[in-house]
């Protein structure tokens, strides 16, 4: 989301003679946007922020500004830790980020704007594409979170739940579209909720629309929260060829009793049962997580829980977060904190196991077409521990598991200096490694021939 809110900044800014440089020194305006959800990120801003004093002093000119979920939360009291600092914007106000700066360069005094609103404000949103911005785009469909999980600085932060309008999005899409993209992700913290405050299209509905925008060669979207996946949800995979398959669903623990506790109204069991439903309509989909180990109170069974709950789940990939206390959110205040040290064993005790996992996903696709996207140019593998056949990698995508497949046009009827930057490509994965798949386009006669297997096309 932070991603697409500064897209947002850099759009309205170009329109006020504002361009992007390539550091620090050469700026007249540094803006830094920032992330509240863990204590870590937060400490990453302030360690920044206090980089760029000696660079106002060197230049008096220069306008230093916070925005997003820190500058929410802190609002004035960034100006007393960090004097320096000329703007604080919070979540609500990037809509009129134009003005501040104005405002800023005209008076020369610190401006503090976080005052939050009930509905999302469209008007200053620049819905058509920047520059450069690649073949994969984030499009926020709504703002804010109305579940108040206990651990959580969102609802603080950005607010209450809100949808933009399905005409606008539409319309962002197809001219991101027209610039180049062919992919879109779209977010919300709960998408599940889309449209219903507002009485707008449901969240199916929208993602219909959205599939069928021409041009357009994938939709994703993310978060979905498990309590609220909707059996037409589920459906969009076996009705949307657009749509990618994998699945985001946070499931944050294994324990019954750490989810009431983290109020996440759902329990272990009927969070399975969704998964199993989503797997019976799409059995190949792939699924990832989020988890929090050592929330308060959760005992050495309850994260046994969660070992048994991947073992079972068997995700493709996941996001393990130790936690961290935030302002507001009620956990802040509950007793049996977790040691730090225990923390790090269980993050890392998690991780191994979904190591495993992991590549026994990856083995599995040895063999298999994948279809994937075209990102661009690989960056530089670490060729050390590979074969010759391997060593001539040239370009880097990813399935519509999400997972990221490397190959090369070597051997293949592609001439070696086409351009295949967004171009839908079906790759045999030859080789597996622990974070992305090797192989080699596969021609277009064949893939006439395949036959679609259970994970992924099988040539014929
Ligand atoms: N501590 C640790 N992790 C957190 N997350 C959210 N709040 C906290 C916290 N206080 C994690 C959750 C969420 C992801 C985006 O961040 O797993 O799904
Ligand atoms: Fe935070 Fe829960 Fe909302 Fe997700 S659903 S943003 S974890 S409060």
């Amino acid at each position: 989301m932070n991603v697409y809110d500064s897209g947002q900044m850099v759009k309205q800014l170009a329109l006020q003679g504002y361009r992007q440089v390539s550091s620090p020194e050469q700026a007249d305006l540094i803006i830094s946007n920032t992330c509240a959800i863990r204590e870590k990120a937060e400490q990453k801003v302030f360690s920044f922020l206090g980089r760029l004093a000696s660079l106002k002093r060197r230049k008096p000119s220069l306008i230093i500004a916070v925005g997003g979920c820190v500058a929410q939360q802190e609002g004035k009291k960034i100006l007393e830790r960090m004097p320096h600092v000329d703007l604080v914007f919070g979540t609500h106000a990037i809509s009129r980020l134009s003005g501040l700066i104005r405002q800023v360069e005209l008076l020369r005094e610190p401006v503090v704007a976080v005052e939050m609103s009930d509905v999302i404000d469209e008007s200053h949103l620049v819905l058509a594409a920047g520059d450069n911005e690649g073949v994969s785009r984030f499009v926020t469909i709504m703002q804010g979170c109305d579940n108040f999980c206990t651990y959580c600085v969102v609802p603080y932060v950005r607010g209450r739940e809100n949808s933009r309008k399905p005409d606008n999005i539409v319309k962002e899409i197809r001219q991101a579209v027209a610039s180049g993209a062919r992919e879109v992700t779209l977010l919300g913290q709960n998408v599940n909720s889309y449209g219903k405050k507002e009485h707008l299209c449901s969240f199916p509905e929208l993602l219909e629309r959205v599939c069928h925008i021409e041009g357009l060669s994938r939709v994703r979207f993310t978060t979905s929260h498990p309590k609220d996946l909707s059996a037409e949800l589920i459906c969009a995979f076996r009705d949307l060829d657009r749509l990618c398959k994998h699945f985001h669903l946070p499931v944050q623990s294994g324990s019954n009793q750490i989810l009431k506790r983290m109020n996440r109204k759902y329990t272990r069991e009927t969070y399975l049962e969704k998964v199993q439903k989503l797997r019976a309509v799409c059995p190949d989909i792939a699924i990832s997580s989020d988890f929090i180990v050592g929330f308060p109170g959760e005992s050495r069974d309850d994260f046994e829980q969660t070992l048994d709950l991947v073992r079972t789940v068997e995700y493709d990939s996941l996001f393990v977060f130790k936690y961290s206390d935030r302002p507001n959110a009620p956990a802040a205040d509950y007793p049996d904190k977790i040691p730090d040290d225990e923390k790090n064993e269980r993050l890392h005790r998690l991780l191994e196991l979904q190591e495993e996992i992991t590549v026994r996903k990856h083995e599995a696709l040895v063999g298999t077409i994948q279809q994937v996207l075209v990102e661009g140019l690989s960056k530089k593998q670490p060729l050390s521990n590979l074969k010759e056949e391997f060593q001539d990698i040239q370009w880097s995508g990813r399935s519509s598991g999400n997972k990221i497949v490397n190959f090369s046009v070597k051997d293949s009827c592609r001439a070696a200096d086409e351009d295949l930057t967004g171009k839908l490509m079906y790759i045999r994965i030859q080789k597996a490694c622990s974070h992305s798949l090797w192989g080699q386009p596969v021609e277009e006669e064949l893939k006439l021939t395949e036959v679609e297997g259970e994970d992924g096309y099988y040539a014929a």
